[in-house]
């Protein structure tokens, strides 16, 4: 018989009919007249309750199912008398297919921790709390190509491979095939990368925005979405060594139009989860946070705050708050500082604008008072900063002037000028931290719990 996933099971029309299901058990119960199961198949956070009449099964039958064993199913599905469920089966065939030891299964008990199961993260997915998180975080990938595509984007692939530093703050991940117990030395005593597979240093790449340009430039609007690597210690719960970002570039957008693309694109993929990955974020309000849902409709409703960096500042030094870090013009702003403007100065999302160009990176267009850029962060309740974009600089000798300030090697540099000299044009974008976005939409604390296998310092395991 085929198979029936348990997310369609639930359909009235299937109501008296023969149906298979396969799964994992969750839980098992009863008495020697009649056992429940508890099958969970990972297609939905609901369960289906196969019924077990033990007139028709032995106990010898029904011992190897324990909590995480899986199994095959095949019996009538019929309306359900239980609370909360439509349906169940009851059961006349069952194989299965494999047990899980009661002794030595990690996940045999309900209720672990995140921090427990962060330790067994090849297994997590398994519980309700990480298939919730793991369905919605499927869910905003497809959003965002759906956002994209209807839009008339270009779905662009950077390389990940690169020379260049985009961010400027030096924390690559170097990638090299040589032996690093004998690296060849060139005459004055430096490693010889000559010898080195590209021929020259090379490492991961902290973002795919210059390949993006070169794309913006030619195809109009691109976008990508791809793993980008960051080599910063920091352990913090929104940092990752490893994560996922959205690159929208587009030629012919100034910072005013880029910030409406930005606070469009982030309320399409909030409603499109709200629809689209409905029990899930339920389950996780529910069990986490009873204010998510209010939480992800108040941002939907509300209209962002536009403010230049400035102001913020103002704001922050007259608030009377006791930060953590110090604020002062020029000082880069922290997370309790967004998280002030946010939660209790604006309680909604900020766009931040104009910032110091010390505080940023070298390609962002300077503004007419020579001390600020375009830049634009968008800064969120829960988060702190989600998106990071700017309106780009165009003109060929700010750029080269900026460059060569900040002594940024020009030889990594003449495909990027290339833009600038042949055909330049004002053009803007911005990048969105996929797994920050996951973090609002679930509700999850540490971004550490919205990425199947999270890469932080010291932790690689799987
Ligand atoms: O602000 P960032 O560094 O901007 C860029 O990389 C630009 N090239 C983007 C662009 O204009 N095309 O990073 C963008 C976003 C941040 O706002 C944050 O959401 C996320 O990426 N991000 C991180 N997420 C997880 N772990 C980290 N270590 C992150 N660093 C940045
Ligand atoms: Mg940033």
């Amino acid at each position: 018989m085929k198979r029936t996933k348990i997310v369609d099971i639930f359909n009235p029309e299937l109501i008296g009919s023969d149906v298979c299901v396969k799964g994992w058990v969750r839980t098992k119960r009863g008495n020697k007249h009649v056992q429940f199961v508890a099958l969970n198949d990972g297609s939905t956070i609901k369960n289906i309750q196969i019924v077990f009449d033990m007139s028709r099964f032995t106990d010898e039958q029904l011992k190897p199912i324990t909590t995480g064993a899986s199994i095959c199913v095949t019996g009538k599905l019929v309306e359900s008398m239980g609370k909360g469920q439509t349906a169940e089966i009851q059961a006349d065939t069952l194989e299965i297919y494999g047990t899980a030891d009661t002794e030595t299964y990690p996940l045999q008990k309900k209720g672990h921790t995140l921090e427990f199961l962060r330790e067994k993260a090849h297994l997590r997915m398994r519980t309700n709390t990480f298939g919730a998180v793991f369905r919605v975080r499927s869910v905003l990938a497809y959003a965002i190509h759906n956002f994209f595509n209807q839009k008339g984007f270009f779905y662009l692939h950077t390389p990940l491979i690169t020379e260049s530093d985009c961010e400027g703050a030096g924390a690559m991940f170097q990638v090299t095939t040589l032996n690093l117990n004998e690296l060849p030395k060139a005459e004055d005593n430096t490693v010889d990368y000559t010898q080195d597979f590209f021929g020259k240093p090379t490492a991961l790449t902290v973002s795919g925005q210059l390949e993006g340009e070169l794309g913006a430039t030619a195809l109009g609007q691109i976008y990508t979405f791809g793993p980008t690597f960051r080599a910063e210690n920091s352990n913090t719960p929104r940092h990752l060594a490893e994560f996922w970002m959205i690159e929208p570039e587009m030629a012919f957008y100034d910072i005013t139009d880029n910030m409406d693309l930005a606070e469009e694109f982030i309320k399409y993929c909030i409603q499109y989860a709200l629809d689209h990955a409905a029990d899930d974020i339920k389950f996780l309000n529910d069990m986490y946070d009873d204010k998510l849902i209010e939480r992800l409709n108040n941002v939907i409703k509300q209209d962002f705050v536009r403010l230049p960096y400035t102001e913020g500042v103002d704001i922050l030094l007259k608030s009377g708050k006791k930060f953590e870090y110090p604020v002062y013009w020029g000082a880069d702003l922290q997370s309790e500082h967004e998280r002030y403007l946010v939660e209790e100065h604006f309680k909604r999302p900020v766009i931040l604008t104009d910032y110091p160009k010390e505080i940023k990176a070298f390609y962002m267009k300077q503004n007419e008072d020579g001390k600020t850029v375009r830049a634009m962060d968008v800064l969120f309740p829960q988060i702190g900063e989600i998106i990071g974009g700017s309106e780009r600089e165009e003109n060929y000798d700010k750029l080269l002037t900026r460059i060569e300030e900040l002594n940024i090697p020009m030889k990594d540099m003449w495909w990027y000028l290339d833009t600038r000299r042949f055909g330049t044009v004002p053009h803007s974008g911005f990048g969105l931290g996929f797994e920050r976005l996951i973090l609002f939409v679930t509700g999850m604390t540490n971004i550490r719990d919205v990425i199947p296998f999270p890469r932080t310092p010291n932790n690689a395991e799987f």
